[in-house]
């Protein structure tokens, strides 16, 4: 059959839009009418949610950017994996005044603590600081989710056992790994009810996810440890260098927080390993956790002032290339 010829085209779909009759004549497109899409979301989802994100000491590169004693960054994959998920990000300098902090923490809808190394001092004492806000926030019902991973989640395990001394040494320095899952009832509601079972599945076998640390958390620990215990539900664990098995992610059992051991961020971010995984299966991993995070964010009621939040956004600030100085980052948010 021989098409319309070309420059008719646009009068045909011209006289398409015009239609008017109920019954459409086969072959007619009809289109939805003009301010169709502008019917209101539901009012309790917010699509404009900021994740506040807590820099840590040093510069990301061993001082070789700069090693001023009060600088502190964030490495830009942990700011663009919130991009991901849909949302913009305001950085909680840790060495900032309470006031600034309390400041900045009432125009966020969620927060990321990150990976790093930094377990003591006025850093861990933000941390704590941080993390009760956000368990008051939603103890008085105002949903408010916290994604803590790596040195994050070991963080939470201390403060949560109120045991500075909870973690136990492993070897998964620079190890890309699988993940085990020991209850598939618990994933249900949980950031892994969203993944294709063949995923899961994939995630077991091969290593999708990105770990880099040498402390850790045991199941058994974490069982016999009243306190976490009745905090965390375990969702995934994973082997180390040697087979011995750590907590590898795990959800709380009533509030909106999620922590890894492992780096979602960097699959689809960082490329300063060769281990690290950029399969496409591993960046939907990646994208999985982005998409729930930022969700739980959107849940928030928390409406800020929107002059308040661009004064306060991560782009006041200029990431510096570190892909040639530092080991583990392409790109930092230097903060001094
Ligand atoms: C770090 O400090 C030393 C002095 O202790 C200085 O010589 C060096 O230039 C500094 N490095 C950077 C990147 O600022
Ligand atoms: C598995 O998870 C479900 C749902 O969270 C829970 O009810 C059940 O007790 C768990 N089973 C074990 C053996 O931990």
């Amino acid at each position: 059959m021989a098409s319309p010829p070309r420059h008719l085209l646009p009068l045909l779909l011209l006289l398409a839009l015009l239609g008017t009759s109920s019954a459409a004549a086969p072959g007619v497109i009809r289109l939805p009418r003009a301010g169709a899409c502008a019917a209101p979301a539901d009012p309790a989802v917010y699509d404009r949610p900021v994740i506040g994100i807590v820099t840590h000491p040093g510069d990301g590169a061993a001082g070789r950017i700069d090693n001023g004693t009060s600088t502190s960054y964030i490495g830009a994959s942990y700011v663009k994996f919130v991009e991901a998920g849909g949302a913009r990000v305001i950085p909680l300098i840790y060495n900032e005044p309470d006031e600034r902090l309390l400041e900045k923490l009432s125009l966020v809808n969620g927060v990321l603590f990150t990976g790093g190394s930094v377990k003591r001092g006025p850093y861990f004492e933000t941390i704590k600081k941080v993390f009760q806000y956000v368990l008051d926030k939603n103890d008085a019902g105002v949903p408010f989710p916290l994604f803590a991973q790596c040195l994050g989640f070991e963080l939470v395990s201390m403060i949560v056992s109120k045991d500075n001394n909870i973690l136990e040494s492993f070897h998964a320095s620079d190890q890309a790994s699988t993940l085990q899952f020991p209850n598939y009832s618990s994933l249900q509601g949980s950031v892994f009810g969203r993944f294709h079972p063949d995923l899961i599945k994939k995630l077991s076998t091969s290593c999708l996810v990105m770990q880099n640390h040498k402390y850790g958390i045991s199941p058994k620990r974490l069982r016999e440890n009243d306190a976490l215990s009745s905090f965390f539900k375990i969702l995934t664990i994973s082997p180390d260098e040697n087979g011995e098995v750590y907590v590898s992610t795990v959800e709380a059992q009533k509030y909106p927080i999620t922590c890894t051991q492992w780096h979602p961020e960097k699959a689809i971010f960082e490329w300063r390993k060769p281990m690290i995984p950029h399969s496409e299966d591993a960046v939907q991993v990646t994208q999985n956790f982005a998409n729930y995070f930022i969700s739980q964010a959107r849940k928030s009621p928390n409406r800020p002032p929107a002059d308040k939040v661009l004064d306060n956004l991560i782009y006041n600030y200029i990431p510096t290339f570190s892909g040639k100085t530092s080991k583990s980052f392409e790109l930092v948010y230097l903060f001094s």
